[in-house]
């Protein structure tokens, strides 16, 4: 069996996998703030969207298999906005920490320039792993806000972290 991870755009037939690896960490973490799973209906509208507006999903595939994704996601509605997108990843619980997602970021990093000038990631104050990705790949911790969610009885800081892409 070939042991070769593959980065590839995500197609329509990827996403109950992408939904399971996100799912996960809302129902295992306080890293996504969402409190109940995504259903597999909001999860195709999603996708559907992302298609529709331009915003690519990349996945991580590894024999056959999804074993991460990340995207990138209008930040906000106003026009102003335009240049900038907001990141998401994930990676699945038994593949992490080997590289995957430094892979994924760097080819969505590559994907985003000339398109965006700001890409923003937004991470709860204890994902380490995250904080260390996002650093590790040249974004900037910006600004900690205090106590601005709340998820299993637990208030919880989130850092804004920013990189701006080359012309
Ligand atoms: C954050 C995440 C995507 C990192 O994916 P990954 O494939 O493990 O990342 P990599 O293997 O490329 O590691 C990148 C860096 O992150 C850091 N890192 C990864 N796992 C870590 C861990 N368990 N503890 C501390 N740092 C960690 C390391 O600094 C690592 O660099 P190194 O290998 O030189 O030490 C993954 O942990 C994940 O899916 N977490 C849950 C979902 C999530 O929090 N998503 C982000 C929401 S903003």
């Amino acid at each position: 069996m070939e042991n070769k991870i593959r980065i590839r755009p995500a197609r329509r037939e990827d996403v109950p996998m992408i939904n399971g690896i996100l799912n996960f960490a809302i129902m295992n973490t306080n890293y996504n703030l969402n409190t109940s799973p995504r259903s597999e209906e909001r999860a195709y509208e999603w996708f559907d969207s992302h298609e529709r507006d331009g915003y690519p999903v990349i996945v991580a595939e590894l024999n056959g298999e999804v074993i991460g994704w990340s995207s990138l996601s209008r930040f906000r509605e106003y026009s102003g906005y335009n240049i900038t997108a907001e990141v998401s990843i994930y990676v699945s619980v038994n593949h992490r920490h080997k590289g995957v997602g430094t892979t994924l970021l760097t080819t969505l990093m590559t994907m985003a320039k000339g398109r965006y000038h700001c890409l923003v990631a937004v991470v709860t104050d204890n994902n380490w792993a995250s904080l260390a990705l996002f650093s590790r790949c040249g974004f900037f911790a910006n600004t900690t806000f205090r106590e601005i969610g709340y998820k299993n009885n637990t208030y919880i800081d989130i850092t804004f972290m920013t990189k701006l892409l080359e012309k």
